[in-house]
């Protein structure tokens, strides 16, 4: 420590003029690689605000389903679905609209159906047999598991309505919001909005990384009302984007650009998609909403 000594006394040496120097330039070092690291992430810090004030359970129970396994039995949107013979309906469901009617009489259902394999919501693995309609053999291969030992409430929860959502099992059967669902589904809307417009698919080179939602604080950003509603569905952009440079930009580098559905949909389709949007923006996929 004696050699210390001399250069803590030292003041107007070398010594402390060197000193002087290092220092800051130490601290200039610092202060500039976390700018660096600030510039660096910057193009990332919208798309991480967005994704967190827009996080909802259809987009977790989404991400859930593809991280558990779930979507290597229940094919999303396929058209065919996996053969199970012996089973109840002799196949693995596939998460798409109007499934899941064949198997819970509710929604909270759903739930036991992923906590314990089975709509009754208990360890019993007998089905009933009413609407049964291939002879129960005694082992189909594929089997729905029991997920309550491996999954938090607060998942299954998640889980339970991402499969709602998907199924579209709390829509309402008529009117102009099961109409705008159908034309939803039918032009492949909620492919690049998220199940249910529970948003955040990919969109590389966009300004946040993804496609935004339609039930998130991101939608009244974008969408101050029918008439700004229908710019985006028949033109691909609404007035207030395609006015500045900004937007545009963006917009024009994404990967995925809004289709511009002029002369395809009506008047009278675009009002049924907004009152759907609209029933979407209420319900936000909780199934305490549920109608039946
Ligand atoms: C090994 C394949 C397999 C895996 C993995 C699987 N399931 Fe299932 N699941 C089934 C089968 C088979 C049925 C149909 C049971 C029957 O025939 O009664 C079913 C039925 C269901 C049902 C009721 C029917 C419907 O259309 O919704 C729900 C809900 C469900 N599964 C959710 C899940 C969730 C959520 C996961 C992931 C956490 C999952 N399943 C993982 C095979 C699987
Ligand atoms: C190929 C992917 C794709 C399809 C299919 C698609 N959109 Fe879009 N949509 C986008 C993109 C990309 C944007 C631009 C959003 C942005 O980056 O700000 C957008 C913007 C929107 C917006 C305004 C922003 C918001 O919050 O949603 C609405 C409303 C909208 N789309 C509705 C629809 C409807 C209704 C359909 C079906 C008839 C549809 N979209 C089909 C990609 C798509």
């Amino acid at each position: 420590m004696a050699a210390a000594e001399p250069r803590e006394t030292a003041s107007g040496g070398l010594g402390a003029v060197t000193r002087f120097r290092r220092l800051p330039r130490r601290f200039l070092a610092a202060a500039a690689l976390a700018v660096l690291a600030l510039l660096g992430s910057a193009r990332w810090i919208p798309g991480w605000y967005w994704a967190w004030r827009t996080d909802n359970p259809v987009r977790r129970g989404g991400a859930l389903a593809a991280g558990q396994g779930c979507l290597s039995c229940h094919m999303p949107r396929g058209t065919a679905e996996t053969a199970n013979p012996g089973s109840r309906w002799g196949s693995v469901p596939s998460f798409f609209r109007g499934n899941l009617a064949m198997y819970v009489a509710s929604a909270a259902q759903v739930q036991n159906f992923i906590a314990w394999g089975n709509a009754q919501g208990s360890e019993s693995k007998t089905l009933p047999s009413a609407g049964e309609t291939t002879a129960p053999s005694p082992s189909p291969p594929f089997h729905m598991r029991a997920f309550r030992d491996r999954l938090g409430p607060g998942q299954i929860a998640d889980l339970a309505a991402f499969v709602l959502a998907a199924d579209g099992y709390l829509i309402p059967q008529e009117g102009p919001v099961a109409q705008g669902s159908d034309l939803s589904l039918k032009y492949g809307c909620e492919s690049c909005h998220g199940v249910g417009g529970s948003g955040a698919t990919p969109n590389p080179r966009s300004f946040t990384g993804t496609v935004p939602g339609w039930t998130g604080p991101d939608f009244s950003h974008l969408v101050s009302g029918r008439a700004e509603f229908g710019q985006w569905v028949l033109d691909g952009r609404s007035r207030k984007m395609s006015d500045s440079r900004a937007a545009s930009f963006f917009l024009n580098r994404a990967n995925l650009q809004m289709p511009s559905f002029r002369g395809t949909l009506s008047d009278k389709d675009v009002d049924a998609l907004w009152q759907y949007v609209q029933w979407l923006r209420e319900t936000r996929g909780r199934p305490s909403h549920a109608a039946r």
